[in-house]
């Protein structure tokens, strides 16, 4: 597959061919997603709520994305994938006046994680500044703007942003600053599609939405959400109301489970047919 690039999105936004990317935060994810063909990959710092459990995002670590970044890196290589690899860098690891740091860390994803690219959530001018190091630096950076979850606490939520015409602005603000600060393209989180539009329209670069309408550059969506990992038949999937459930692989895992419960109980497995090992009967007389 021909490798996708910074160039090469934005070629795609210029032609009006749609982007698509998808998270991955492990080596099968990472394999399902490149036989896909989808075009970017991102190692989101969302492993800190679908993965690990968390209740937001603030609580993973930089380490523990550069382990998820490896594995990752590993299922693309194997499905020999040309598809862009973006590392989420965590809360924590970017925001300081001393952006020497957030360069630092930067390099770690593509060092050690073996990502393209690196993504930072904000557009205030600080964080502007720290993007225009980064990509100074030789990193190249995907902005994200609108909802940016790991400032929950100041948030006070997971909700739409940019909803009155000042705030909304503010949102188209934050992305020219990050385009001026020499990024490739920014996420639009969770604003109204109208905004998210006029966003697009006004930037050079792609925009990829979530929860942001149909008339952004591409779309991305989180792969345990958008698949039903934890679907079950009598359990309901908490699943963002903009995100579509493209599968129900929690009900299929469920059922081989429990087949799987059923047939040891019941003696039905392993059966003839699963209990591959025997001895010669020399060694069996002796044996015996
Ligand atoms: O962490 C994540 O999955 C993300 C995407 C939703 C853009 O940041
Ligand atoms: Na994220």
């Amino acid at each position: 597959a021909s490798k996708v690039s910074a160039l090469s999105l934005n070629a795609k936004k210029r032609k009006g061919k749609k982007i698509s990317m998808v998270t991955a935060y492990d080596y099968p994810s990472a394999v399902h997603v490149a036989r896909a063909g989808i075009d970017v990959v991102l190692v989101g710092d969302s492993v800190a709520m679908v993965e690990l459990g968390h209740e937001t995002t603030q609580h993973v670590t930089l380490d523990a994305m550069i382990h998820h970044c490896e594995s990752v890196k590993r299922g693309l290589e194997f499905a020999g994938s040309g598809s862009m690899l973006i590392g989420d860098m965590p809360f924590g690891s970017y925001e300081f006046d001393d952006t020497d740091v957030a360069l630092r860390n930067a390099y770690r994803f593509v060092k050690e994680g073996g990502c393209d690219a690196i993504k930072l959530e904000g557009g205030s001018e600080s964080r502007a500044k720290t993007a225009r190091k980064i990509v100074d630096g030789g990193v190249a950076v995907l902005g994200h703007v609108g909802l940016t979850p790991q400032a929950i606490s100041v948030i006070g939520g997971f909700r739409a942003q940019g909803r009155t015409a000042v705030k909304a602005r503010q949102v188209l603000d934050d992305a020219l600053r990050l385009q001026d600060a020499g990024c490739f393209a920014v996420v639009l989180e969770c604003v109204p599609a109208n905004v998210a539009t006029a966003i697009t329209e006004t930037l050079e670069i792609p925009t990829i939405g979530i929860g942001a309408g149909g008339g952004t550059s591409g779309q991305v969506l989180v792969f345990h959400d958008m698949l039903g990992m934890l679907s079950h038949p009598h359990h309901e999937q908490f699943v963002p109301k903009f995100c579509k459930k493209y599968a129900q692989v929690g009900h299929a895992i469920q059922d081989g489970l429990s087949q799987f419960k059923a047939e040891v109980e019941s003696g039905v497995f392993p059966g003839e047919e699963y209990s591959p090992y025997v001895m010669t009967e020399g060694e069996k007389e002796a044996f015996d």
